[in-house]
C-alpha cells in the first residue's frame, strides 16, 4: 500500500514565518539567523513540524510564540543550535592548559582550594571531558582533590548524549593515543565511553547563557568555544563583563578559533595566547602576548 500523500508546499516556509522563528530564537538563545539561512532553518524544523502535529509553518508559529508552547520552543532551540564538536579541539589550548594551567592548579590544590572548571557550550561532552582527560594525565594527584569540570549547554537532547559519554571509534580518534588507553574504555562494537575516572570529575547541567546563571562561586578556568560565534556583538558584549565575574583573581577563558573578546570587554581581560586570555592584572609582564 502507498503512503497516504502529503501536502509538501504546507512544508515550505513562507517569509513571514521565518521573520518569526528567527526573531524569537535571538530572543531564547541569542541565535541569530539571517536570511541565507531560511534553507537550513527549514530543514532543521521540518521533523519539528510533523512532531508537534502542526500542518503547516503559520500554525508552528503561533504554537511556539504561545505561553503553551514552552516544551516546543525548548525542542525548536535544540533543532536550531549547532552542536558539532570534537575531542580535543582546538589542541592548543589544552597545550595551554597543560603546561601553563595545570602548575597554578596544583599550587592551589596545594593550598588547599578547590578547582572549578567550565565548559560553557559543552555541546555532546567531548569538551568538557578533554579537559579532564588533559587534566589528569598531567597531574594524576588531581583525582584526589576538590575538583570538578561543569558542563552547561542550552541543548537537553545533546545534554543526554554528553552524560551517555559514549562516542564511535572514529570520535575518540581526536584523543591522544596513551590518553585514550587510559580513560577511555569499550562499549560494545564500535563505541567507546569515557571511563569512571574522568567521568566523575564533570557534571552536566542545561544552561541558558542568556538567561541567570544559577551557579555560586568562582571557576579558575572558563572554556566558552566556538559558542558566541552564533551570537550578535551586542550579545557578545553582555557576555564579557559576566565571564570575568565568574573567573577567580587570575583566570583563564578560551575562546573558539574565529570569536574574540570586543575591545569594549578587553581592559578586563589580557590576551595570552591563540584566544586565550587571562584576567586582567593577573599576567606577569614577561608572559604577556599582544
Ligand atoms: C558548536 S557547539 C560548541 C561545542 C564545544 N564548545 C566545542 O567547541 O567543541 C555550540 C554549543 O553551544 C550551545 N548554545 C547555543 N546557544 C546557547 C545559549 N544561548 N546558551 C547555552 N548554550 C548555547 C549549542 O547548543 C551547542 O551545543
Amino acid at each position: 500500500m502507498s503512503p497516504p500523500s502529503q501536502d509538501t508546499s504546507a512544508m515550505v516556509m513562507d517569509d513571514k514565518s521565518f521573520a518569526t522563528l528567527s526573531a524569537l530564537a535571538k530572543a531564547e538563545a541569542g541565535l541569530v539567523l539571517p536570511v541565507g539561512k531560511m534553507t537550513m532553518v527549514q530543514s532543521r524544523l521540518r521533523k519539528r513540524l510533523i512532531a508537534s502535529g502542526q500542518p503547516d509553518y503559520p500554525s508552528y508559529c503561533r504554537l511556539v510564540s504561545s505561553p503553551e508552547g514552552l516544551e516546543e520552543r525548548r525542542q525548536m532551540i535544540s533543532a536550531l543550535t549547532t552542536n558539532v564538536s570534537h575531542f580535543f579541539r582546538e589542541s592548543h589550548h589544552f597545550d595551554i592548559l597543560r603546561d601553563k594551567v595545570v602548575p597554578e592548579l596544583l599550587r592551589k590544590t596545594r593550598a588547599g582550594q578547590k578547582i572549578r572548571i567550565w565548559s560553557a557550550g559543552c555541546s555532546s561532552g567531548q569538551e568538557p571531558y578533554s579537559i579532564g582527560m588533559c587534566l589528569l594525565s598531567a597531574a594524576p594527584e588531581l583525582a584526589s582533590k576538590d575538583l570538578l569540570i561543569l558542563g552547561t549547554d542550552i541543548d537537553p537532547a545533546i545534554l543526554e548524549k554528553a552524560e551517555a559519554a559514549t562516542y564511535s571509534g572514529q570520535q575518540v580518534t581526536g584523543i591522544p593515543e596513551a590518553m585514550r588507553k587510559t580513560y577511555m574504555e569499550p562499549a560494545g562494537g564500535d563505541q567507546y565511553r569515557v571511563g569512571p575516572a574522568v567521568r566523575k570529575l564533570v557534571r552536566f547541567r542545561e544552561l541558558n547563557l542568556l538567561r541567570d546563571w544559577p551557579m555560586k562561586g568562582q571557576f579558575d578556568a572558563i572554556f566558552c568555544r566556538n559558542v558566541v560565534i552564533y551570537f550578535d556583538s551586542d550579545t557578545q558584549a553582555t557576555l564579557w563583563p559576566r565571564f570575568r565575574q565568574r573567573l577567580t583573581g587570575d583566570g583563564w577563558i578560551f575562546l573558539g578559533h574565529s570569536e574574540r573578546i570586543s575591545d569594549a570587554a578587553l581592559p578586563l581581560f589580557e590576551p595570552t595566547g591563540m584566544t586565550a586570555y587571562r584576567v586582567a592584572g593577573s599576567v606577569p609582564p614577561t608572559a604577556r602576548k599582544d
